[in-house]
């Protein structure tokens, strides 16, 4: 297992990457950030929790006040959660601001008020992740840890043109892997921030500055022309799919409608008499021996007989509605009488002249698949 991790650190090896970064970073970078420029590990700490949700530009303001109220670790863990949720007000996610308030009072009470150097043991400190925890331990301690947020997942899926979705646990395993394989033998503060500042400058999700950027000859992305496509969004969810068979009965110039019930879709409109309890098998393209909508004749008699004697009957093509969460496939059933009966009272029925259709109460693909088929007529 072990000689595995060292093959796969192997296959990521490019020190190349490091060199360019830093001479960039050097050369290019920010260098005068107000939580630069500093090892204190309270200030680094305090940064990056701030800077976890929240741009450069929103942070610099309550930084600094921040720092005014509590100026170090001890008068941070000694305040009242209520201090310390009202100088954060206005940045959101107050979690950071409850977790940043544990964490200092976990660091004085088990480590002396001196923050662990150790991105393990900063790690199992609240609000702090593996990406935070490397931050802080290489900014205030020289540690060599790796980042990981979406900045960088952004530089080195374009980079080495990494082509599955980075969200995905084994694509994140393996940018873990790689970002580790990455790091420099030295110089681990300016290779930090070299890719945080790549990230937020040059490498941008839109409109990245290619022509400006050092890894361009390198730059998979940039080469294949795949800037846009990487990294791989995440993959949507296919919507639920289902299936409706309604019934399209015209008479005289005035199709056969119901009232919805009030809640659920489409509550209170008038729509097509849909086949109670019915549901349609998906239509199945592939196979036109056999309509997977299929009605028996029976089911197709008994659901219209209180409205008309039916004469014959024809399946119309499916149409399909988007609705947020779902696909609703429609298959109409258009149903031609012998003779319309005289509906007993049942108020959820009408007869709605084909005229009324434009101002009437109902669905829009419903009342669409009307006026398409009025038109037609
Ligand atoms: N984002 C997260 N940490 C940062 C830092 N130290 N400087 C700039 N942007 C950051």
């Amino acid at each position: 297992m072990k000689l595995a991790v060292e093959f796969a650190r192997d296959d990521f090896h490019d020190p190349d990457f490091s060199a360019t970064l830093m001479a960039w970073q050097k050369q290019h970078g920010r260098h005068t950030l107000p939580w630069q420029n500093t090892r204190d590990a309270y200030l680094v700490w305090l940064s990056e929790i701030m800077l976890q949700q929240t741009q450069v530009s929103a942070v610099i303001g309550y930084y600094q006040r921040f720092l005014t109220r509590f100026p170090d670790l001890a008068s941070l863990a000694a305040a009242p959660v209520e201090d310390v949720m009202a100088q954060w007000s206005g940045l959101g996610y107050y979690t950071r601001a409850r977790n940043l308030h544990k964490c200092a009072q976990r660091v004085v009470a088990e480590y002396g008020g001196v923050f662990p150097s150790d991105p393990l043991l900063l790690a199992d400190l609240p609000g702090i992740g593996r990406s935070t925890a490397a931050a802080i331990a290489a900014f205030s301690s020289g540690r060599r840890a790796a980042i990981m947020d979406g900045n960088v997942k952004r530089v080195l899926a374009r980079v080495y043109g990494v082509d599955t979705y980075p969200g995905e646990r084994k694509t994140e395993e393996m940018m873990w892997r790689r970002a580790e394989a990455l790091l420099p033998e030295q110089g681990i503060e300016a290779y930090t921030q070299g890719l945080m500042d790549m990230g937020a400058t040059l490498c941008t999700r839109s409109k990245p500055d290619c022509a400006r950027c050092p890894m361009q000859p390198r730059c998979v992305a940039y080469n294949t022309g795949r800037t846009a496509e990487l990294p791989v969004r995440k993959p949507k969810k296919a919507s639920p799919e289902k299936h409706a068979i309604m019934l399209l009965i015209i008479d005289g110039g005035a199709v056969l409608l119901e009232q919805r019930p009030p809640s659920g879709i489409w509550g209170g409109l008038l729509s097509l008499p849909e086949l109670a309890g019915h549901v349609a098998a998906p239509d199945d393209d592939s196979d036109e021996s056999k309509d997977a909508n299929a009605v028996a004749d029976d089911e197709l008699l008994r659901a219209v007989a209180p409205f008309c004697k039916m004469e014959s009957y024809e399946r119309l093509n499916t149409v399909t509605h988007m609705f947020t969460h779902y696909k609703l496939h429609i298959a109409p059933y258009r149903i031609t009488l012998a003779q319309r009966h005289m509906m007993a009272a049942q108020a959820a029925y009408v007869w709605l002249p084909l005229a009324q259709l434009g101002e009437a109460a109902l669905p829009a693909p419903i009342k669409k698949l009307l006026l398409e088929l009025a038109g037609s007529n």
